[in-house]
């Protein structure tokens, strides 16, 4: 079907108007619009759902059904090669985006990639992220109910904190990931993750058993509608590895989490990691 230049270009603008974008050049199946702009289909349809609707509610409906499609302009806005800061150069193998359902009303975020991490381009599957699907399990919930993300989306070398700068890069994109998936509770996972989301520098116990009001910045545009969610600090599994008599304290944090989520834990918790 011949695509209409000027139509395609008022829908990209309505993109913009909205926070969602830049949109940047597609492989296979995609509008060209110009030699820098193209849309997918599925762009495109969300597109022609809300201009074609009286108000905003098609709109946000249309997102909230198509967050698949607004997770990946986030992460094409990254791009693979992304060298906003150091960790760039600093030997990472890839991006490592963030992965789950883009409806979970559960979201953890952790550090950043490890090894594991950093080679198979997905947060949590080392040794740490064994541990974390089995905090996740004896929730009663699965893996792939949640979403899970990272401060920085590469590998620090030799897995050293992140630095101020690097948190900083990395933190709109994630901000529009948190806007996207709105969840209702984020769980912050260790003391790095607490201080950059919550903007504070406060210890680990003082930080837990208790939640945070969260929203990220209104620029952090997604379905375009203000997200309000609760945050709540555990500690790290990382740190659990270390000190394993923790895990009691963790569970705690979880059980505040599931009980403000309505979740009830399984009749036999899956064996702890
Ligand atoms: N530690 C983190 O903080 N994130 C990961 O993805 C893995 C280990």
């Amino acid at each position: 079907m011949p695509v209409d230049r000027n139509a395609v270009r008022d829908r990209l603008q309505f993109y913009r108007e909205l926070g969602i974008g830049p949109l940047y050049r597609r492989e296979a199946s995609t509008y060209l619009v110009s030699d820098r702009l193209e849309i997918s289909p599925e762009e495109t349809s969300a597109c022609d759902a809300a201009l074609t609707s009286t108000d905003n509610t098609a709109f946000v409906n249309t997102a909230n059904a198509d967050r698949h499609a607004l997770l990946r302009i986030i992460q094409d806005d990254i791009g693979p090669n992304c060298q906003r800061c150091g960790l760039g150069k600093l030997g990472r193998k890839q991006v490592v985006f963030g992965t789950g359902d883009p409806h979970a009303q559960l979201m953890f975020i952790g550090e950043g990639p490890g090894a594991d991490e950093d080679a198979q381009g997905l947060p949590f599957v080392g040794r740490a992220g064994q541990l974390l699907n089995n905090m996740i399990a004896a929730m009663g919930v699965k893996r792939e109910q949640v979403y899970i993300a990272n401060i920085v989306k590469c590998r620090p070398p030799g897995n050293r904190t992140p630095e101020r700068d690097e948190c900083d890069a990395c933190s709109p994109f994630l901000m529009r990931q948190i806007q996207v998936v709105r969840p209702k509770v984020i769980v912050a996972l260790g003391a790095t993750a607490a201080k950059n989301l919550l903007g504070v520098s406060d210890s680990m116990a003082s930080m837990r058993g208790r939640f945070y009001d969260f929203s990220p910045p209104r620029t952090a545009a997604g379905t375009g509608e203000p997200l309000e969610c609760k945050l709540a600090v555990t500690y790290h599994p990382a740190f659990l590895l270390r000190d394993p008599r923790q895990k009691k304290e963790t569970w705690k944090d979880l059980q505040m989490v599931m009980r403000y989520l309505g979740l009830t834990a399984p009749q036999r918790p899956p064996e702890a990691g």
